[in-house]
């Protein structure tokens, strides 16, 4: 039995493990609401994704960019070229959140299989 002094402590402690619990469901969660995000961005950023790129998950054929299933850009590729662009494709750095971004690299990444599923 600790002693009664190292009540607060012990407290502490399992309000701690009790937190550390609840992380991989909230990440799961955060995980399926970026993939969701990711994909609604993909159809309806303007000028949309879609419109230049063939992605299955998202259902476009897009046809003036790579298709992006057969690229698999992990998240970083996904993240540097929204943000500066690249020969014929615009930035989006102007017309994106950060949040927005990492929503889209999420998705486009995981989608096409440049990421694995699971990190
Ligand atoms: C106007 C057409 C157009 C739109 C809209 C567009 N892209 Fe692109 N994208 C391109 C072209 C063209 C390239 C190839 C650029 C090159 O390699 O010179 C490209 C390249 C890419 C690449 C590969 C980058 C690399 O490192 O090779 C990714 C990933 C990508 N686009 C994702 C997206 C996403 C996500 C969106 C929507 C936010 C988007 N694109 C919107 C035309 C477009």
């Amino acid at each position: 039995m600790p002693s009664p002094s190292r009540w607060p402590e012990l407290r502490a402690g399992l309000v701690l493990i009790g937190g550390l619990a609840a992380v991989p469901l909230a990440l799961a969660a955060d995980d399926a609401q970026q993939m969701a995000r990711g994909k609604a961005l993909f159809t309806q950023t303007q000028p949309a994704c879609a419109v230049c790129h063939t992605l299955a998950a998202a259902g476009s054929e897009g046809q003036v960019g790579p298709v992006l299933d057969e690229l698999k850009p992990d998240a970083e590729r996904v993240r540097k070229v929204l943000r500066a662009g690249l020969g014929a494709m615009p930035s989006f750095a102007d017309k994106l959140s950060a949040a927005d971004i990492e929503a889209l690299a999420v998705f486009v990444s995981r989608a096409s299989g440049g990421a694995p599923r699971s990190p």
